[in-house]
């Protein structure tokens, strides 16, 4: 069995960060998203991965190359535009050749990996397996119809949804999805959408099974879900200090502290993580927040967010919570007259004070 990962699409819903950086490179508990997926598929004994990149993009193969730190050998298909998932699998028909593959939407995270899932269709026998996860806004999703067990048709995105389920970015396949991704046509998007692949086999026939997820999955497209899926894969790691904490400060629950990293007078309340050479002096940080490698936290408070690399917070008199930050950002509040706000913000950035 092979895999193909996507790392590709426009990412319009998170940016300002999309414009400058890969949506799948932006980091989770300190970790680029596509790792997890990598991580799952070698878990799951595969080797040979696909990983579908918008045609120019070189950032992904800086990262992960050839795949040798996750044991896997990794091939870069380009896709020309993000045309939709059906075309990002028909584009890859030569690499997955005459495999079973499971095709993985690099945006999602979940609990346990993927291998039950790929036993589940092994036992099934059947040609294309979806993997399913009861979500209270099904509209957003592709949803399938289910009666006496089986699916019986798959919608993308209708407006009054026949179940309560969600197909997610797990798909497990036998080579039939090349003739349905091969013959259906584009949506009213302009996309090739996967729904109507799996529409397709069954409409000719073939058998779709499916598994449900119980335990927990995300889409990661917005920044709320990033947080969320920050806090999932917090709440799973083991805490071990590398750093330097003084006794002035107190750190409780799973915290994880990177080489060279300092901390004084402080309040670190887990499950959070600190990179290398980070300095945290004077400040409250609390649950569910990762702090990449060479952030200074000063006389502030943070909760509940992600700062990437190299990242400044300064004598914040407000905590700052619920909230994603680029590389190299500066947050200082001034105590000098006159008391203003100074911005120096990119497109479409997005800042809340109250
Ligand atoms: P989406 O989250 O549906 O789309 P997006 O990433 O473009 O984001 P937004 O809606 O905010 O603009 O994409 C799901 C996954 O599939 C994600 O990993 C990106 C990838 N993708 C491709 O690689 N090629 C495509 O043609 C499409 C539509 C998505």
């Amino acid at each position: 069995m092979k895999a193909l990962i996507t790392a590709g699409g426009h990412g319009t819903r998170l940016r300002p960060i999309t414009h400058t950086k890969n949506k799948h490179l932006i980091p989770i508990a300190n970790k680029p998203m596509l790792s997890y997926a990598l991580e799952y598929v070698r878990d799951a004994g595969i080797s040979e991965v696909g990983i579908v990149v918008n045609v120019g993009d070189t950032e992904i193969e800086k990262v992960f190359g050839k795949g040798a730190d996750f044991d896997l050998n990794i091939s870069y298909i380009p896709q020309k535009a993000p045309l939709g998932l059906a075309h990002v699998v028909k584009i890859a028909e030569s690499f997955i050749g005459d495999e079973k593959f499971i095709f993985y939407l690099g945006d999602n995270i979940l609990v346990g990996g993927i291998k039950k899932f790929i036993d589940e269709f092994e036992k099934d026998g059947s040609n294309c397996h979806l993997v399913l996860s009861r979500v209270p806004d099904p509209q957003r999703f592709g949803v399938p119809e289910i009666v006496n067990g089986r699916i019986v048709s798959v919608e993308e995105k209708p407006q009054y949804p026949k179940s309560q389920f969600a197909v997610t970015g797990i798909y497990i396949y036998d080579n039939s999805i090349f003739e349905a991704v091969n013959n259906i046509q584009p949506s009213t998007r302009g996309e090739l959408e996967i729904s109507d692949a799996h529409q397709y086999l069954l409409e000719k026939g073939y058998q779709i099974s499916f598994s449900e997820i119980t335990g927990w999955w995300k889409d990661t497209g917005k920044v709320i879900d990033l947080l969320e899926a920050n806090r999932l894969i917090l709440e799973n790691l083991k805490a071990t200090v590398s750093g330097d904490v003084d006794d002035q400060s107190t750190v409780t629950g799973n915290v994880i502290i990177g080489k060279g990293s300092t901390i004084t007078n402080s309040v670190l309340r887990g499950p959070i993580i600190v990179g290398k050479n980070v300095k945290i002096c004077d400040a409250y940080i609390g649950p569910n927040t990762s702090i990449a490698d060479g952030c200074r936290i000063i006389a502030s408070e943070v909760e509940y967010s992600i700062l990437m690399d190299n990242s400044k917070i300064e004598d914040l008199h407000v905590r700052m919570e619920s909230s994603l930050l680029g590389h190299g950002v500066e947050i200082i509040q001034s105590s000098t007259r006159p008391k203003t706000h100074r911005f120096m913000i990119g497109d479409q950035s997005r800042i809340r004070l109250s």
